[in-house]
């Protein structure tokens, strides 16, 4: 699957991503430094922060109670955020688009 990454400049770029990896992993492994990952996919630290396509909301895994609070305590909380590393790559999230969120 591919998915489209934004950066902070609104810049878009297509990678292709690994089916059993996290959304996480496929921006950092495409060497994005905007995205900080602190915790290294441990669902510790927030610096994750993702906007989802809205679209996709349905074909992610429902938000746990530990990523909800992290992303309460996200600076920029909005209404498609989500915590990269908790996103396992699916053949359905081919196309998803994520927009990096500075935290
Ligand atoms: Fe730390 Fe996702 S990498 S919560």
């Amino acid at each position: 699957p591919k998915l489209v990454i934004v950066n902070q400049a609104g810049e878009e770029t297509e990678v292709e991503a690994i089916v059993g990896r996290t959304v996480m992993e496929t921006i950092r492994d495409a060497g994005f430094d905007e995205m900080l990952a602190l915790c290294g996919g441990c669902c510790s630290c927030a610096t994750c922060h993702v906007q989802v396509d809205a679209s996709f909301a349905d074909k992610l895994p429902a938000i746990s109670a530990d990523e909800d609070d992290l992303l309460d305590s996200a600076d920029s909380r909005g209404e498609t955020s989500r915590l990269s590393c908790q996103l396992p790559i699916t053949d359905a999230l081919d196309g998803l688009r994520v927009t990096i969120v500075p935290e």
